[in-house]
């Protein structure tokens, strides 16, 4: 039966990680997968993630079940950190699973449930595991541009008129912020002028926000999802805490949809119970048990925001200093996007050829489509990638 079995394409961010672990060169830098690094190059636990961490070892008492779609106290956490009060809680149905991805499939399940014959847009280009979950699904996929390579920013009118083909019923994935590979976000204008699309059309949209705190700020970044939540009647919303909360290995993450009322949202939440009952049964606590402590206790919150805002101001000093040090290199201001560019990633807009040669003979890893992860920078390294960048024509 085993030989029977299809060979399954690789993950090209995945692939990148098991190269860089095996190049020996010392000088090698890792701007692939999205995980966030201090300036030493290390992913701490975050201090207030710690000190919950702590009271939590000795408070525990047991570690039975707690409940098949999550802990309340988190998804209530979790529901107020996104959407704030745009929705009534009462009108959404949520579901805790393990990280951002298992939020995502968990999402894409409920479309099939609800709906078999529904189409996903996704943007061209999205995250690519967003693409093979759906494959994985047997859900079709439809791109609509998002990205001018020219520019490094958004093409809208692009993302519009790809829009135009949504039929009642199709999904619309959307990033919530720090889109995931460009670093280009849409405005607050563009967001409104995308939901009139949406419900002109009768589609529904589905937003994955893993980013949140990472591009403007933690309200700032949450403002489009809150938007589009209260402007649509039905909202599926797939939101991560690896990396927020620097929490990767835990992996916590949670499905939200917002619902027209009270009876959709039993019958949304019994659906999200069934997919987690028959997917990995009661989803893990550890890391959203961490999540609600510091979101319900005020010092560990501020203590929690304020190294967040660090982080994130971190990442955006190291986008100013690399585009500052690529147009001292060039003489242009062909890079300056980086500097607009919100969240973990940016998009160079370097050839494959370029990529290759930057990891080959430079030992600077990004991903094929010169996605680079911004934390992975120092400001000793930016010099250096910078000055690559231009040896290799890119
Ligand atoms: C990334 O895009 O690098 C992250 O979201 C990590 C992953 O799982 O791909």
């Amino acid at each position: 039966m085993l030989s029977q079995l299809p060979e399954q394409p690789t993950d090209k961010i995945l692939d990148l990680m098991r190269m860089y672990r095996a190049d020996a060169r010392t000088s090698k830098i890792d701007l692939g997968v999205g995980v966030y690094k201090d300036a030493s190059g290390h992913t701490p636990v975050m201090r207030a993630v710690k000190a919950a961490e702590k009271q939590l070892w000795e408070e525990e008492t047991s570690k039975s079940y707690v409940a098949l779609t999550g802990d309340p106290a988190f998804c209530d956490a979790m529901a107020t950190l996104v959407l704030d009060d745009c929705v009534p809680r009462s009108t959404v149905a949520t579901c805790a699973t393990p990280g951002g991805t298992g939020a995502v499939r968990q999402a894409f399940d409920l479309v099939l449930l609800a709906n078999p014959s529904a189409r996903v847009f996704v943007s061209d280009p999205t995250w690519p595991n967003h693409l093979s979950i759906l494959r994985h699904l047997g859900i079709e996929t439809i791109a609509y541009r998002y990205f001018d390579t020219e520019t490094g920013a958004v093409d809208f009118n692009g993302m519009l008129a790809d829009l135009d083909a949504l039929r009642p019923g199709d999904v619309v994935l959307l990033h919530g912020c720090c889109h995931n590979p460009t670093g280009a976000n849409l405005t607050l204008p563009e967001w409104q002028a995308v939901i009139k699309v949406m419900n002109a059309k009768g589609a529904i949209p589905m937003i994955d926000i893993a980013y949140q705190g990472f591009g403007d700020g933690l309200e700032e970044d949450a403002a489009g999802t809150r938007l589009v939540a209260k402007s649509c009647d039905e909202v599926l919303i797939a939101a991560s805490c690896s990396k927020n909360f620097g929490i990767y290995r835990e992996r916590t993450g949670i499905t939200m949809v917002v619902c027209q009322d009270d009876a959709q949202k039993a019958l949304t939440q019994s659906n999200l119970s069934h997919l987690n009952r028959q997917t990995y049964s009661f989803p893990p606590d550890h890391g959203a048990r961490l999540v609600s402590m510091v979101l319900n206790d005020a010092s560990l919150r501020a203590d929690w925001q304020s190294e967040l805002e660090d982080v994130r101001k971190g990442m955006l000093s190291l986008r100013e200093q690399l585009a500052g040090e690529l147009q001292r290199l060039t003489g242009s201001d062909r890079f300056g996007f980086i500097a607009q560019h919100r969240g973990m990633f940016s998009r160079l807009g370097l050839s494959p050829q370029v990529v290759e040669s930057l990891r080959t003979d430079h030992g600077i890893y990004m991903v094929g489509d010169s996605r680079i992860n911004v934390a992975g920078l120092t400001a000793d390294t930016i010099p250096i990638l910078a000055k690559a960048i231009v040896e290799t024509g890119g």
